[in-house]
């Protein structure tokens, strides 16, 4: 189904963005190999910790490997929702080549600790100092990339973090086979792991030094408001547990994570004491459950088109549980490991399904909070179990069962996999209940999707825009008798007003008699003189062949009400679509000035709107230049701040540049 975006999209010629044009980009390149390395090298060091602690740790083994998970997940906890607010604060590149130099030695120098406890200190530093490169990273993004690149960015970065563990468990496997080779490293099998390891930070850490990551100035002096920080955690909570899709979906997310915390804390005694298999299969377990997670991830988005999302969710929820019930019952590796593929499948679609539905559903306002709070959530749910399931195998301890002649190994390990499965499923009921609750409940969505009308195809239609006093009056009459000069038709008009009706609505908006009037009333009034004025003027005009300059248009009412009012671009977009039945500019001059220096400039008793805060116009001024860059294809912008004969130059050569383009059209047709 194409909404309504896509069809403006389309209208307004944007060209979609590929991954290909992200790649060749030489700083978001760096960023990706610099992720790349180090979050491969960060999964075997991961995995091989893991062995490390297993074997320092003797017969408590089970409770060393829960210790080592438990210590990488303490920071996120103690210090999450704190890391971004702390990066606002700090040259963000520094942190980042900082943290990877730390992480560099810190793995290099775990394997002669000879000490559980320091490897626990050291797995803590370590995570704790991931907890600063990421969200410096993330911070980062979006001045290394343009805007409507950020999706595929997002997406990119996501899969080049994960994307890294399949291969990181089968080059764990080969290198704690080529160790076994080696004369030292036979009794160390993980240190040449942990060096490894240790170098991908450090080539890291070398790119990034090579990528022009700014910090903006003004962020360094803001004051780390604590309380501030605090109030977004309580509400994004609160939120949670009011909103019914939301809270439905918490809990069918948490007790999944909480899940993988009993397989993470149980799956190498599975592997090694359960199963007898050697280190390395554990990590061919691993490259199991990595493939199945990709596979999973790749394929749901195909599934939903057959299912509704929230049952694409319960579903891979009740398809996890039962893979892992099976697992836990497999008698010997490869029947685990081709289980394990399963188990991943459904874990991967799970998460998938889970992330976008919530994405979906829940107000663009909430969403950093609501992610937040379900992330420490999730790491609490991951935390308790690491240490509660291998607590719970330690003391079932390991039986025997026979059944006729057959001996069963019945461990307390298989025991506790099965108790994590069996909570699965339970969770994965209540949340199908909660969400069948939710779709009852669910309100149709607007069916504001207009009939669109294609634009006359011989007139060329061309609009102003700019913050108060940036000039556009004389330079749309420079512009006028530009054109008028080389012979073309021109029809000038403006908004809000250019009808009768408009100028009335007009007169209502701007006076201040009219008292205080409401965002969502304003966008109204500004939509309702807007589409009077394209059906009686506008279109009219254009089907005449003229020229129409129109003072101010849609990327007005974008910039004003969708942004500095707070209503939203998409909605206040899709508004004036159905008004203008999709009828935009073949070319927008953005004027763009300072908004201090333009409401200076005005010499005129300021309007309603010219009365607004600085902040207000400030916002204005933002919101045009975000907008312009997003639609390169029809946006020219012009610094304002230059003499009018300067601007006027800019001006008539984006003129020129429409008009032969649409002689151009003109040709072919
Ligand atoms: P206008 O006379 O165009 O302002 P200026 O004197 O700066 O050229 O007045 C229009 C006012 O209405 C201006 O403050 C911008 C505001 N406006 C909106 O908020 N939304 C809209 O869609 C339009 C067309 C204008």
């Amino acid at each position: 189904m194409s909404s309504v975006a896509d069809e403006v999209a389309r209208l307004r010629g944007t060209k979609s963005s590929t991954f290909r044009d992200l790649l060749t980009h030489p700083p978001f390149a760096r960023l990706m190999a610099a992720q790349t390395v180090s979050s491969l090298g960060d999964w075997i060091g991961f995995i091989a910790v893991a062995a490390l602690v297993k074997r320092l740790g003797g017969n408590v083994g089970a409770y060393a490997v829960a210790g080592v998970m438990m210590a990488r997940m303490l920071p996120s906890i103690l210090f999450g929702p704190l890391a971004g607010a702390l990066v606002d604060r700090f040259d963000r590149k520094r942190i980042m080549i900082v943290a990877d130099l730390s992480r560099a030695g810190l793995y290099a120098s775990m394997p002669f600790l000879g000490s559980i406890w320091l490897i626990f200190l050291f797995s803590f530093v370590i995570e704790s100092l991931s907890l600063l490169w990421t969200p410096a990273r993330d911070a980062s993004l979006p001045n290394l990339v343009p805007r409507r690149q950020l999706a595929n960015a997002n997406s990119l970065s996501l899969v080049t973090t994960y994307g890294a563990l399949p291969f990181s468990a089968s080059i764990f496997a080969l290198v704690a086979g080529i160790s076994s080779l080696l004369p030292y490293f036979k009794t160390h099998q993980e240190s040449f792991a942990l060096w490894i390891d240790g170098v991908s930070f450090l080539f890291s850490a070398f790119m990034v030094s090579r990528i022009p990551i700014r910090t903006p100035g003004s962020l360094t002096v803001g004051r780390f408001d604590m309380s501030r920080v605090w109030k977004d955690v309580v509400e994004g909570m609160r939120f949670l547990r009011e909103n019914s899709l939301a809270s439905a979906m918490t809990l069918g997310i948490v007790s999944a994570f909480s899940a993988v915390g009993a397989v993470l804390g149980l799956y190498i005694i599975f592997a090694t004491d359960t199963l007898h298999a050697e280190p390395a299969g554990i990590g061919v377990l691993v490259t199991a459950f990595g493939l199945g997670m990709g596979v999973g991830m790749a394929l749901v988005n195909k599934l939903v088109q057959a299912v509704e999302r929230d049952v694409a969710f319960v579903w891979s929820l009740i398809g996890a549980a039962i893979s892992l019930l099976a697992v836990a019952a497999m008698p010997n590796l490869s029947l685990a490991a081709l289980l394990t593929v399963a188990l991943g499948f459904f874990c991967g679609a799970a998460w998938v399904s889970g992330y976008v539905l919530l994405q979906e559903n829940v107000a663009d306002e909430y969403r950093g909070r609501t992610f937040g709070s379900i992330t420490v959530l999730s790491r609490l749910g991951i935390f308790l179990s690491l240490a509660a399931f291998p607590a719970l195998a330690g003391v079932i301890g390991p039986h025997r069962v026979r059944i006729g002649h057959q001996p069963i190994d019945l461990s307390g390990t298989r025991i506790a996999l099965w108790v994590a499965g069996l909570g699965v499923i339970l969770a994965a009921g209540m949340t199908r209940r909660g969400l069948s609750r939710f779709r009852v409940s669910r309100p149709k969505p607007l069916a504001l999707v207009p009939k669109l009308k294609r634009p006359p195809t011989t007139g060329v239609f061309v609009a102003f825009e700019g913050v108060e006093g940036s000039g556009k009056g004389t330079q749309i009459r420079l512009a006028r008798e530009w054109l008028e000069s080389r012979g073309v038709d021109v029809l000038v008009t403006r908004e809000p007003g250019g009808t009768e009706l408009g100028e009335r609505l007009r007169e209502m908006l701007l006076s201040h008699e009219t008292g205080h009037i409401e965002p969502r009333t304003e966008a109204l009034l500004f939509a309702a003189s807007r589409s009077q004025h394209v059906a009686s003027v506008i279109r009219p005009a254009l089907a005449e062949g003229k020229v129409v300059i129109c003072d101010r248009y849609i990327d007005s009412s974008l910039a004003y009400q969708g942004w500095a009012r707070g209503l939203g671009e998409q909605d206040v977009l899709t508004l004036n679509v159905w008004a203008t039945q999709g009828l935009f500019p073949d070319l927008v001059i953005l004027l763009h000035l300072e908004p201090e220096e333009g409401l200076l400039r005005s010499l005129e008793e300021p309007d309603r709107i010219e009365m607004e805060s600085g902040d207000f116009h400030a916002k204005v001024s933002d919101a045009y230049l975000k907008i312009a860059e997003e639609h390169p294809e029809r946006f020219v912008v012009i610094d304002a701040s230059e003499a009018p004969e300067k601007v006027h130059e800019h001006v008539v050569e984006a003129l020129r540049r429409v008009l032969k383009d649409r002689e151009d059209d003109g040709d072919e047709g």
